[in-house]
C-alpha cells in the first residue's frame, strides 16, 4: 500500500487558514520497517507538515532509534546526551527522564509507576507539572476543577554543545483517558483552551515568524541568540511565566560561577530563524527560558531605517530586555486559535519536526494515572542553518 497523507483534526479553537500546512496522519506505512523510498517520503513530509502521526503503531525502542537517527545517519546521542550523570544531575530535566537500559538514546516518560517495562524493574514516573515551575500556581480548587497551564514551551535541545535534534519521535505506549482540561494562560488576556488530559501541544515556528509585524520580522532576520552555559542547571532555581514561554526576571539564575565546569566555546549562538532545509522557510525557534544575550546585526545596505529596530545592531546582554523582546515576538504565535494539541491515543506515534515547531507538556495527572511514552530525539550532526544573505535583505 502507498504512503497516504492526511489533515490532522484540528480542534475547534484552531484557525483553520493558519493550519493548511501543518501536521498530517501517515497511513499505509509501518514506521518501524521503512523502506528505504518510504523514509525519503516521511522525511519529505515531516520538513513540509511539521508534524506527522502514526496510528496503532508497535514500535521497539531500537525501531524507535533507527526511525529517529534515519533523519540525521551521523547523529548518536540523546539529545541532551546519553551520560545522565555529573552535570547533568542537576539539571531541572533531570528528574523527567528514565533511560531504556538497551537503547539509552530512548527515554521512558510519562506518569505514575511502571513496573517491568523494557528491562526496567521499576520506573518513578512524574508528568511534570506548572505548579513546581511556574512563579505562580493555579489554585489547588481550580486544578480539582480541570484548570491547568502549558508547563514549558521548548525546543528539545541540550543547547551547550550539543546541537538541537532534527526530529523527536514520541510514541505513546499507556494513555490514560481522562476530563479534557481547559489551559488558562493567567496572562492578563483572559485567554484559554480546551485541551484534552495529558496533551502535548504544538505551534508552528513558521506561523511564529510569518505573523510578526515587519519591524519584528527585520529583526528576528537579523539576530541571534546566545545561551547560557549550561541553560537547564542555570534556569533550575528561576520561575517561569504564567504562560509557560519563558523565565521571569527576578535574578534568581544560578551565577556562572556555580555552574558545572563549561567553557566558552561549547557555548551555543544560534540565529532566531532556522531554514527549513526543503521549503526554504523560515521557523521562529528560539528556546525562551535558556536565552541570555541577543547579537543583533545592522540592517543590511540599502534597507529602509525608518521605523526599524537596532537598525545599527546591538548587543543586548540584559537579560530581562533579553526576555521581554523575544516574548514580544513569540506570544502571539502562542494564541489559542495558533496551538495544536494532540489528543494521545495508544500507538500513537507522533514525529515532529524539532528544528520547525515549539511544543509543551500540559495539564496534571493524578497519582494512580499512569502513562508511559517513549521519546527519542538525537543531538545533530551540525547546527541550523540561519536566513540566507537575500532572506536578510527580503524581510529587512
Ligand atoms: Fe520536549
Amino acid at each position: 500500500m502507498a504512503i497516504s497523507l492526511a489533515p490532522l483534526p484540528l480542534p475547534e479553537s484552531g484557525d483553520t487558514s493558519k493550519f493548511a500546512d501543518f501536521g498530517r496522519e501517515v497511513k499505509g506505512v509501518n514506521p518501524g520497517t521503512l523502506s528505504p523510498e518510504e523514509f525519503e517520503q516521511v522525511k519529505d513530509a515531516l520538513y513540509k507538515h511539521d508534524v506527522l502521526l502514526f496510528r496503532d503503531t508497535s514500535l521497539t525502542p531500537e525501531q524507535q532509534y533507527a526511525l529517529t537517527k534515519a533523519f540525521d545517519p551521523q547523529s548518536e546521542s540523546y539529545g541532551h546526551g546519553n551520560n545522565k550523570t555529573g552535570s547533568n544531575a542537576k539539571s531541572i530535566l533531570h528528574p523527567d527522564l528514565k533511560t531504556i537500559p538497551r537503547v539509552p538514546q530512548v527515554q521512558l516518560i510519562g506518569n505514575g509507576t511502571v513496573f517491568e517495562h523494557e528491562g526496567l524493574a521499576e520506573a518513578k514516573l512524574k508528568h511534570p507539572s506548572h505548579t513546581t515551575f511556574h512563579k505562580t500556581r493555579v489554585s489547588p480548587e481550580d486544578e480539582a476543577k480541570g484548570i491547568t497551564r502549558f508547563y514549558r514551551w521548548h525546543i528539545d535541545a541540550a543547547l551547550y554543545d550539543l546541537s538541537p535534534p532534527r526530529v523527536t519521535t514520541l510514541y505513546g505506549i499507556t494513555v490514560p483517558q481522562g476530563n479534557r482540561q481547559t489551559c488558562r494562560y493567567d496572562d492578563g488576556t483572559g485567554d484559554e483552551l480546551q485541551v484534552p488530559l495529558g496533551t502535548t501541544a504544538f505551534v508552528s515556528g513558521k506561523t511564529m515568524f510569518e505573523i510578526l509585524p515587519s519591524e519584528l520580522k527585520s529583526l528576528a532576520v537579523r539576530s541571534r541568540v546566545k545561551y547560557s552555559p549550561h541553560p537547564y542547571v542555570w534556569m533550575a532555581p528561576a520561575h517561569a511565566l504564567s504562560t509557560g514561554l519563558g523565565i521571569e526576571s527576578e535574578g534568581l539564575e544560578l551565577p556562572a560561577d556555580q555552574l558545572p565546569p563549561w567553557e566558552e566555546s561549547k557555548i551555543k549562538i544560534l540565529p532566531i530563524l532556522w531554514k527549513n532545509p526543503v521549503t526554504g522557510q523560515l521557523h521562529f525557534q528560539v528556546h525562551p527560558c535558556g536565552a541570555a544575550e541577543l547579537l543583533i546585526d545592522p540592517l543590511p545596505s540599502g534597507a529602509q531605517r525608518e521605523g526599524a529596530i537596532y537598525p545599527d545592531g546591538g548587543h543586548i546582554t540584559d537579560v530581562k530586555e533579553v526576555r521581554d523582546i523575544l516574548y514580544k515576538m513569540q506570544r502571539p504565535a502562542i494564541a489559542p486559535s495558533l496551538v495544536y494539541p494532540h489528543d494521545w491515543s495508544e500507538r500513537d506515534l507522533v514525529l515532529f519536526h524539532n528544528r520547525g515547531v515549539l511544543h509543551t507538556v500540559v495539564g496534571a495527572f493524578a497519582t494512580d494515572q499512569v502513562r508511559a511514552f517513549h521519546q527519542c530525539n538525537l543531538a545533530a550532526s551540525d547546527d541550523p542553518t540561519g536566513p540566507s544573505a537575500e532572506d536578510v535583505k527580503k524581510w529587512c
